[in-house]
């Protein structure tokens, strides 16, 4: 990454929480603060993975995308052309603006760069969830595609679809809402009694939207990009692809069950114990001998296959620990033989699906009731496998998405960008005159005169006009935005001029795109969607 990039959050101090971090897909799009998402929700930093994409979009260079879940599982298989996938959902509750840009463009890039690439009309949500009629549906939905395509959207290469019209995209959804329960959606969402049911299934409708890519061909790395508001859904669906499979694949050094840090107790003691018994040439490390190794260090361990510690005794004293774990564990297995070795827990299986496992693992394997251990297969090899049997099986073998979130735009009066508030946000359908107008009468980080301008330079990383460059307007331009920041902050430039510009640079955009727009009525036409559907109700909340 480009350190001399200036930012979206301009790299300053972290500030203060101004609100309660809380995740609301139906609520109002706004963060107080990005920071407290990697902690509170376990979103990763993007700048964690951005070295690992091979070409990154500006998007991601400027630090517009900020967190992520799992991306390096996509940037990998895009850097070594292997199969992967992106898809993002679109409500039509109004006109397309410049925020659904970011995720028309993110989509578009990840199509470009080789990934299969899926739009779709979330047409049963904005129904249920805002009340949106049938026709408004229509209509909404048929500006969101033509904007999708005026953008690049390849539909012969990728697909467009709506919700209600998805038939295996239904099929999932069923699938995956047997795994899901009410409670749950109540902890996730806050539903209560009062919900809709239709809304219900709008989001295990979503959730099979997620997984839609991996049913479409195989199994592969998805990215979901969004914005962060939609992350209660990306960490939903991430556990139900997790509750589908028929078997968990983990490593073990024994026959019982150890969690993962109990597990690397083990691991690590192993590896001592395992040079210290060559030097004896012994072939075996006994369970129980780790266990005084665990507990008491190298001069405890007897290397005596008639002395072990007593299994009845718990562990001297001790607070849980994982160190406590590892000991009972071993103590109660005392002779069992110490060896790694990778397990397929059995999760959904059918019975047949796990007699095809066990006939299928490799080499040396235990079979015990509800696992088998494989003694001569890598932990990669084993997964491949897991997934191949439960694929073959009538299992969907998913691996779980991955996701991308862009920070929201700030609106153009300062405060959030809201569809309800014209003069806050930018249409891609407004009139290009009136696009150029909003950007002129935006508020800015200026300083109140000038003079105190050129002083103390503008406040690029508060300015929705600085916004406006570094999201959109200045492109695949680097510069332009360096230019822009550098420029403002060191006090050479005034708002004035600089707004004069970016509100020429909307004109130009609009006018542009809006062209791409009748172009692509077209190319909408050979899209196999329905955008008159006779669908009849009213629908949920209004
Ligand atoms: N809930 C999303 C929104 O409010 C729309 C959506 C539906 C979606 N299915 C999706 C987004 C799948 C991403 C992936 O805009
Ligand atoms: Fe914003 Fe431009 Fe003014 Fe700087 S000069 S505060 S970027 S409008």
């Amino acid at each position: 990454m480009d350190e001399d990039t200036p930012r979206a959050d301009g790299g300053t101090e972290r500030a203060e929480p101004t609100e309660d971090v809380a995740l609301d897909p139906w609520g109002s799009a706004s963060v107080g603060d990005y920071a407290d998402l990697f902690e509170e929700f376990g979103i990763e930093a993007f700048d964690d993975v951005a070295d690992d994409v091979p070409d990154p979009h500006y998007l991601m260079r400027r630090g517009v995308i900020f967190g992520h879940r799992e991306y390096d599982a996509v940037a990998e298989a895009m850097a070594n052309d292997e199969p992967f996938a992106a898809l993002s959902g679109f409500m039509p509750t109004g006109d397309p603006h410049i925020g659904h840009k970011l995720v028309f463009d993110e989509i578009i890039w990840h199509q470009r760069q080789g990934g299969d690439a899926f739009g779709l009309i979330a047409d049963l949500e904005a129904h249920s969830a805002r009340g949106m009629s049938w026709d408004e549906i229509d209509e909404h939905a048929r500006n969101y595609l033509l904007s999708l395509l005026a953008l690049g959207f390849d539909a012969e290469e990728g697909e467009i679809y709506r919700q209600s019209d998805n038939r295996e995209v239904q099929d999932l959804g069923f699938e995956l809402g047997s795994k899901a329960n009410f409670s749950e959606f109540e902890a996730i969402y806050g539903f209560d009694g009062e919900t809709n049911i239709s809304h219900m299934q709008s989001v295990i409708t979503q959730t099979a939207d997620i997984l839609y890519p991996q049913l479409v061909d195989e199994p592969k790395p998805t990215v979901i990009p969004v914005g962060p508001d939609q992350d209660p859904h990306v960490r939903l669906t991430r556990d139900l692809a997790t509750r589908v499979r028929y078997f968990k694949v983990t490593e073990a050094f024994a026959s019982f069950e150890a969690d993962e840090e109990v597990h690397q107790v083990i691991a690590e003691a192993y590896d001592d114990l395992k040079e210290e018994a060559q030097k004896r040439e012994i072939d075996t490390i006994r369970c129980g001998w780790a266990a005084q190794y665990i507990e008491d260090g190298t001069d405890a361990v007897t290397w005596d296959i008639n002395e072990f510690p007593d299994k009845n005794v718990v562990s001297a004293g001790t607070e849980p620990s994982p160190e406590r774990d590892a000991i009972n564990n071993l103590r109660n297995a005392v002779k069992e033989p110490l060896r790694p070795r990778v397990r397929f827990l059995n999760r959904n299986a059918t019975d047949e699906a796990f007699e095809a496992l066990i006939e299928a693992v490799d080499g040396e394997k235990r079979v015990f009731e509800g696992h088998v251990d494989a003694f001569e297969m890598t932990r990669g090899e084993a997964e491949s496998l897991a997934r191949e049997v439960e694929i073959g099986h009538g299992g969907f073998g998913f691996r779980q998405p991955s996701s991308i979130y862009h920070r929201f735009m700030t609106g153009l009066t300062g405060g959030k960008m809201s569809s309800s508030i014209p003069a806050s946000h930018i249409s891609l359908l407004d009139d290009p005159e009136d696009g150029y107008d909003k950007v002129r009468a935006a508020t800015t980080g200026g300083r109140d005169t000038a003079e105190k301008q050129r002083e103390l330079g503008g406040e690029a990383d508060e300015c929705p006009v600085y916004e406006l460059y570094a999201y959109l307007l200045a492109g695949d331009d680097d510069e332009l935005a360096k230019t822009v920041y550098s420029e403002c902050v060191n006090g050479e430039r005034l708002c004035g001029g600089c707004k004069e510009q970016a509100a020429e640079l909307m004109r130009e955009f609009l006018e542009d795109h809006q062209e791409k727009r009748e172009e692509a009525e077209e190319l909408l036409e050979d899209v196999d969607i329905d955008l008159d559907s006779d669908r009849r109700g009213t629908g949920g909340e209004h």
